[in-house]
Parts: C-alpha cells; structure tokens; sequence
C-alpha cells in the first residue's frame, strides 16, 4: 500500500467541494438491483467501496456506463443469485447487496462480509430480521442461504439501531406482500436518502429519519435518475483538517456543529475559522443524531492539540481506538481503558513515520500530520482510499503539502 507524505505546519485556508457520502451511495448502489431497467446516479464518489460495490453488481449481470461524474446501471438481465467471497471480503456493506438481491429474486447466497477491523461487526440482526419477513436461512461453510417463495411483510423491532441491518430490511421489503414496520431503525441522514431514491423509483417507504419506518410493497418500480447527497463524514474531516491548523475555509455542498471554532451554515456551505487554540471537548458516540463514530478518530485528533483534557466515549464500536497508538508516535497523550479515551491536550505534535489502522483512524493520521512539525509519513493509506476521493489533492487546495509515494505490490 502507498503511502502520504505531509509537511505538517502550514495553515489551511479556501474553498472546497465536499463528495457524494460513501454511506449512501453504498446502499443506493444496491437498491438499483431492484429496478428491472435503467438507473442514472450522480455524485457517488470514485473510491474503492463504490468501486468493489459496481464489480459485485458487474458480476450479478449488470450492465454499468460511466460518463462524466454519471453512473447509469442497467439491471435488467441480472443472472446470478450470489455474492462472490472475494469482493464480500473487501468491505463489511456488501452485505446489503444480499437485502437487494434477496428482495428481487427471493433468493441469495453470500458468505460473511469482511470490512475494516473496528469490532467484531456481526450480521445477526440483519439475519433475524430476514428470518421474520419469512425467508429460511442455511449456512453452509461459512456460506449463507436465504430463500424463501415470497418476502411477508412484518413487524420488526431492532435491538439495535443498526445502519446496515435497516437498509437491508427496506431493500429487502419493497415487493414484499404487505406492510413491513420496522421499530428502533437507524436515523441516519444516508437511510433518509436510501428511502428517497427508492420512493423516486416508486417504493413506498414513509418515515425514514425517524425510529419507525414503514415499507408498503409494490409490484413494480420505474427508472430513475437521482443525486447522491453529499458526505457528512467527509465534510467533517475536511473542517476537522482546517481547525488543526487554525485555518479557515468554505465546504461547498455540505448538509450540516463546540470546539471554539467559528461556523455558519449558509445555503448548502459551511465556513469555519478555527480559535487560536482549540477547546478541550467530551463527546460520547451514539446512533445519529447523536455524534457519529465514523468522526470519533477525526476528532480525537484535533483535541489532542486542544487547551485541556478531554474524554471520549466510544458506543458503537469496541474496536475503535488502533489508532491511538499512532498517534502517540506523534507525540500525543492518550490513554485508552476499554471504551474510553482521555486525551490529555498538549502544546504540539511531532512528525512521524505511523501507519493507517483503519479507514477513519488513517484520516485521524493524516488530520494530525497537518499540524505536526517536521513530516509525517501515513503508511497503508489504502485504508483511506476506500472511503475519501482526493482527501491529499482537496488538502493541497487549501494549503496543504501532501505528496504520495507509491508502494510497488
Ligand atoms: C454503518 C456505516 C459505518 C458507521 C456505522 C455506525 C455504512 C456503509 N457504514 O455501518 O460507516 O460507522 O454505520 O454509524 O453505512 N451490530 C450487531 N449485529 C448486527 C449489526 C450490527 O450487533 O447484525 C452492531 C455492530 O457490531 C455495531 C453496531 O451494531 O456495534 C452498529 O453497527 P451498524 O449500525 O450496523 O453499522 P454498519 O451498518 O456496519
């Protein structure tokens, strides 16, 4: 994997485009194997995930024309029912593409999906929640089957607000036979852009945003073409890059807020113009809306240059803090007990040779070695090319000097 070199200590400062949101684009990618003809997509971000995404649907028997920022997919002809282990392997949201192919054919065989090592990411709700809508379930080394002659719509009431495991029930329910409710859903903004795009396509899915959402089956959808909202996590990346630096910047595209930082929302942007120092904050990480795990790593960063102490709660996943490590490499002081992480704000990082753990530990890195004296080499920045289009070239925009120094396989 290659690596980014970056000479920390210069101040950001301009404009810049945020992408279309990963997290949508990976479930709207799926959702178009429930239309039976053509689907136009615009803004999905050119990054690995999306790209592993098109293979799989390339592989089932979609038809994929790319031209300027558009995707059109034909899934007309879809031949094949399962998911190949070694694009399911790549990242843990093919398992989305099984609510898809699941919800067109009543049938579907994947093994467990692979994805970043922040916890152990189990499926089983997704499984349970299939089960109820009356598909029977077989697994068979390290391989599952579900089948069923038609998808019963159901009441589900999730345990967890799991993201994946109520994208993939809607998926799965938008030709069932009656009404799915689905009770504790995720509110996530990329679920309430899931649910526009399929009602644009002619689902019928009300409530979505909210803990209740409802699906009605239909007997047919229509094509449809659809933007991609833009991505939240990136958008906050980008700001979170600017405040290290004490800079200042305009995020065109965005749909968004404590540190001290200076921030207006107007018309679609955001502008921030960082304090003198940043402010020590606590922040705990809970299903939207509260604050959004994917920002935790990005976040700790820049508080560990903050004025004071600052605690970190991490709910969502327990394997979040392989980061940590590489960033005490750079001079931060961090302890971790199990899930949680006190950041002790100190004067200054320094640079240092640290490696990606993950796909948002590697933008922490990268967030960090923006205000590191000297340089700052981010090994296995593959991690970071799975979910940010551009992060070094958007970086270098606004300032920054990141260069990338390939790494022969
Ligand atoms: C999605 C996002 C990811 C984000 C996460 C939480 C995508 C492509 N990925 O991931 O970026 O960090 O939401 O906001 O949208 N769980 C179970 N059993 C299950 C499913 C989940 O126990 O069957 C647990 C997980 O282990 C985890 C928690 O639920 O502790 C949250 O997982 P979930 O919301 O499902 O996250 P993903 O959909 O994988």
């Amino acid at each position: 994997m290659s690596s980014y070199i970056i000479e920390g200590g210069r101040r950001l400062e301009g404009e810049v485009e945020v992408s279309g949101s990963k997290n949508a684009s990976l479930p709207i990618l799926a959702a178009t194997i429930l239309n039976k003809g053509n689907t136009k997509l615009y803004n999905v971000p050119n990054i690995h995930d999306t790209k592993i995404t098109q293979e799989i649907l390339k592989y089932l028997g979609c038809k994929i024309k790319k031209n300027n920022g558009k995707i059109e997919i034909n899934s007309k002809k879809i031949i094949k029912r399962e998911i190949p282990e070694q694009l399911m392997r790549q990242m843990r949201s093919t398992v989305i593409l099984a609510g898809a192919i699941l919800g067109r054919f009543k049938e579907v065989t994947f093994s467990y999906p692979g994805g970043c090592d922040i916890g152990t990411r189990p499926i089983d709700l997704h499984l349970a929640a299939f089960k109820k809508l009356g598909v029977n379930i077989s697994e068979d080394s390290g391989f599952i089957t579900c089948k069923c002659d038609k998808i019963i719509g159901t009441n589900i009431d999730l345990d967890f607000p799991s993201v994946g495991a109520t994208e993939n029930i809607i998926l799965a329910s938008v030709y069932a036979d009656g009404i799915t409710k689905i009770s504790n859903a995720a509110m996530e903004p990329e679920i309430v852009d899931l649910a526009k795009f399929l009602n644009k396509m002619g689902a019928k899915i009300e409530g979505a945003g909210t803990n209740i959402i409802k699906i009605t089956g239909v007997e047919k959808l229509k094509d449809v073409s659809y933007s991609i909202m833009p991505d939240r996590i990136e958008a906050g990346t980008l700001l979170c890059a600017v405040a290290i630096t004490g800079g200042k910047v305009k995020l065109n595209k965005v749909i968004l807020e404590q540190t001290g930082c200076e921030i207006k929302i107007e018309n679609k942007c955001v502008c921030l113009k960082a304090p003198k120092k940043i402010k020590a904050v606590d922040i705990k990480t809970m299903p939207y809306p509260g604050f959004p795990t994917d920002m935790q790593s990005v976040f700790a960063s820049i508080l560990t240059i903050a004025k004071g102490n600052s605690v970190i709660v991490e709910n969502i996943f327990e394997n979040r803090y392989k980061y940590v490590s590489e960033l005490k490499r750079m001079g931060a002081k961090i302890t971790v007990e199990g899930r949680i992480a006190v950041i002790k704000g100190c004067k200054k990082l320094s640079g240092a040779t640290v490696e990606s753990t993950d796909l948002r530990g590697g933008a922490a890195l990268v967030v960090a070695g923006l205000v590191a004296k000297g340089t700052t080499t981010v090994n296995k920045i593959g991690y970071i090319l799975r979910g940010y289009e551009g992060l070094d070239k958007k970086l270098n925009k606004l300032g920054a000097k990141i260069t990338i120094k390939e790494e022969k396989e």
